[in-house]
């Protein structure tokens, strides 16, 4: 079954949430009255509105576990967005990918230009930096830190940027990738980034490290979950929902759990993971519902 998220609980995180991060983006990206002002426009264009945020939900709702300000939680969860937001303006680019809908309008490149786009995506990198390290997010210089070496790691080669790498390298001459390759593949593409936004929760509530364990397993299946959730709904998804094209990655030759098992055993993968995922926060009471059902929507949501 796929659901919405509409109506629900957790549906009301998501649009809370979704108010809360355009505005922060609204306030960091106001347009220069120079010729930089097509950068800026191209950021907004890009990240305020359309995505449905869950990696700031997933910062905010591990830092309530911790009973971090909601500001400060709103404000790393921004920060990790930009990195999504930049990562799919690159990704949709004719170099890699090659799309034009994305959040259910033209990808940045046909709206603007493609050098427009490349900076873009550039200046959302920095800016996620940027918000991190000012005070505002946090008034202790060694939490800042933390958070931006934990935000760095997951964005670079041992990251995002690595996974897609993998992910471009798939459909060469002589690549077979098997399920252990394209494990690492999605936990580094997409795994990585999601696994952040827990951690980046945990460590705004200065939880000591042996009581991240359960979060960081709760974290690395939901990330494993939601990137094979991407490739059933690519084969099996609609495109009005989806907000972009589908159908796209078997002939671009991409190495998936699709790929390699079948849309079956894939979901079914993913709805253990999920299940597994849920296991890990048992130590947890109703705190956790957010988690919880975060978890269950990734793998059941339509878009
Ligand atoms: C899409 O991510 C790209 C992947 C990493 C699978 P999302 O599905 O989180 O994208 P938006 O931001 O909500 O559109
Ligand atoms: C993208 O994965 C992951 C990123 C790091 C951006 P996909 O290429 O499958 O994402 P979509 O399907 O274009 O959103
Ligand atoms: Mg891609
Ligand atoms: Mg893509
Ligand atoms: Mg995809």
């Amino acid at each position: 079954m796929l659901v919405g998220i509409e109506g629900d609980l957790l549906g009301d995180s998501l649009k809370r949430v979704q108010r809360e991060v355009d505005a922060v983006f609204d306030a960091l990206l106001p347009v220069p009255s120079d010729t930089r002002a097509r950068l800026v426009e191209a950021m907004r264009y890009a990240a305020i509105g359309g995505g449905k945020r869950v990696r700031p939900l997933l910062v905010v709702s591990t830092a309530e576990l911790f009973g971090v300000s909601r500001d400060a939680a709103i404000r790393a969860g921004t920060a990790v967005e930009a990195i999504h937001v930049y990562s799919l303006i690159h990704d949709d680019l004719p170099c890699m990918d090659d799309d034009d809908l994305r959040h259910g309008k033209p990808t940045l490149h046909h709206k603007f230009d493609e050098a427009t786009a490349v900076l873009a995506g550039d200046s959302l990198h920095a800016l996620a930096f940027e918000i991190l390290a000012e005070e505002k997010t946090s008034s202790d210089p060694f939490t800042r830190s933390e958070l931006i070496l934990t935000l760095g790691t997951a964005s670079g080669m041992n990251g995002m940027a690595g996974g897609q790498m993998m992910d471009m390298v798939a459909d060469e001459e002589g690549v077979d990738y098997d399920l252990h390759t394209v494990t690492r593949l999605q936990q580094l593409k997409t795994g990585a980034l999601l696994a952040a936004s827990v951690e980046m929760g945990a460590i705004l509530g200065k939880a000591p490290p042996e009581g991240r364990g359960h979060l960081r397993a709760y974290a690395r299946d939901i990330g494993l979950a939601f990137q094979i959730a991407d490739d059933l709904l690519d084969v099996e998804g609609d495109v009005e929902k989806a907000g972009k094209a589908l159908r796209k990655d078997r002939e671009q030759g991409k190495q998936t759990f699709v790929s390699l098992m079948g849309v079956d055993k894939a979901r079914e993968q993913a709805r253990a993971l999920v299940d597994q995922a849920i296991a890990h926060l048992s130590s947890h009471g109703k705190e956790a519902d957010t988690l919880r059902a975060l978890a269950r929507f990734i793998v059941e949501r339509d878009r």
